[in-house]
């Protein structure tokens, strides 16, 4: 059924496709004999998992950037997602680059964006948030900064966001890896991400000794780090005690691509995920997993495009895994193969 709608939905430009698929999957669970009809093909699968204190009601989530807003929840859940990372979400609404900002290379089984993180802003997505009737699917919330705030306030947005969002969520993540923020990446050097990591800590003991309960924090990082880069990292989440990496983001690199060069030249800057991403995206994982203690929380994601990329990941010492390019090209079967797989391993 995914693959011929996915023909269609093929046909319109990528952003658009996005819009339209979310809103007939809004269309169908509104009519109750659709409704009864997709949440029992699609039934969350899988079995309990708990990490970093939260238990995940299946070991696959949907990764940062596919619902920015928080608008779809209920319509995700229906899809079978143990959990869904939204954001990244900023203090501030901004408007994000000028469209075509996202690309599909088909031959390649890859997308590349330079969405730039627009989104509605923390206001509107706290105030989505405050109405819902939180289901079996667990919530991150990933949050960032906005474009014209400078590095040096950077840490004034995240706080921001960190603050307001936080009685939300079930985990937080700080991203600092986007390649479409101009500078961002600059955040993951050592001295400036241990001062941000320790102020939204300093933050959470705060909202604990006040007796709200503690979420964990995590940081999602760039697949590009070099491996010193990713030492740091690793020493860093050690030394400041940060719950958990996400990793990873989409990747600046165009290696090893089908789609022909001059149409990639086209395409432009931005962060390419799927298919070409998933050797970089293990090595990253490996590399990180032989640094850090065996039960040190890490969420896979990047290039994961079918059941087997998962086991893989989950075999590496990822105990989440997440998608989003997988998920564009697979649909919702693809969630269902991969609750499935990790279950039974
Ligand atoms: C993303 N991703 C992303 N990540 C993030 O932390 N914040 C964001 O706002 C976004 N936005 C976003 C938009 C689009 C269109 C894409 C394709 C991706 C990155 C995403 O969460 C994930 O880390 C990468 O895409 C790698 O995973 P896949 O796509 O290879 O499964």
């Amino acid at each position: 059924m995914y693959s011929l709608l996915l023909r269609l939905l093929f046909l319109l430009p990528p952003e658009k496709a996005h819009h339209v698929t979310m809103s007939l999957l809004r269309f169908a669970l509104a009519m109750p004999v659709l409704q009864t009809f997709l949440r029992k093909r699609w039934k969350m699968l899988g079995k309990p998992v708990t990490v970093a204190g939260v238990t995940f009601p299946n070991a696959v989530g949907l990764a940062a950037g596919f619902d920015k807003d928080a608008r779809y929840l209920d319509e995700l859940e229906a899809l079978g997602f143990g959990h869904v990372e939204v954001g990244t979400v900023t203090p501030r609404p901004q408007a994000g680059n000028p469209k075509p900002r996202l690309f599909r290379l088909v031959q390649d089984k890859a997308l590349i964006n330079r969405m730039g993180f627009n989104n509605e802003g923390m206001e509107a997505m706290a105030a989505r948030l405050g109405k819902r009737k939180p289901g079996q699917m667990r919530l991150g919330i990933n949050i960032g900064k906005n474009k014209d705030t400078p590095n040096e306030a950077a840490t004034d947005d995240y706080l921001r966001c960190f603050r307001r969002l936080y009685a939300f969520a079930d985990y937080m993540v700080v991203n600092v890896s986007s390649p479409n923020t101009p500078g961002l990446r600059a955040l993951q050097d050592k001295e400036p991400l241990t001062r941000l990591l320790q102020t939204l800590l300093n933050e959470r003991a705060q909202f604990v000794q006040q007796g709200i309960p503690n979420k964990p924090l995590l940081l999602k990082i760039a697949p590009d780090l070099s491996d010193t880069q990713l030492d740091e990292i690793a020493e860093l989440c050690l030394e400041t005690g940060i719950d958990g990496l996400v990793v990873n983001n989409t990747t600046l690199s165009r290696a090893g691509l089908q789609t022909p060069e001059s149409e990639v030249t086209v395409i432009g800057a931005g962060g390419l995920s799927g298919a070409p991403l998933t050797r970089r995206a293990d090595e990253v994982l490996q590399y990180l997993r032989n640094r850090l203690p065996a039960s040190f929380p890490i969420i896979g994601v990047g290039g994961i495009m079918t059941a087997d990329d998962a086991a893989e990941r989950h075999k590496a010492g990822a105990q989440l895994v997440q998608l989003y390019t997988g998920f564009v090209y697979g649909g919702p079967d693809l969630v269902r193969a991969i609750s499935r797989r990790l279950a039974a391993s």
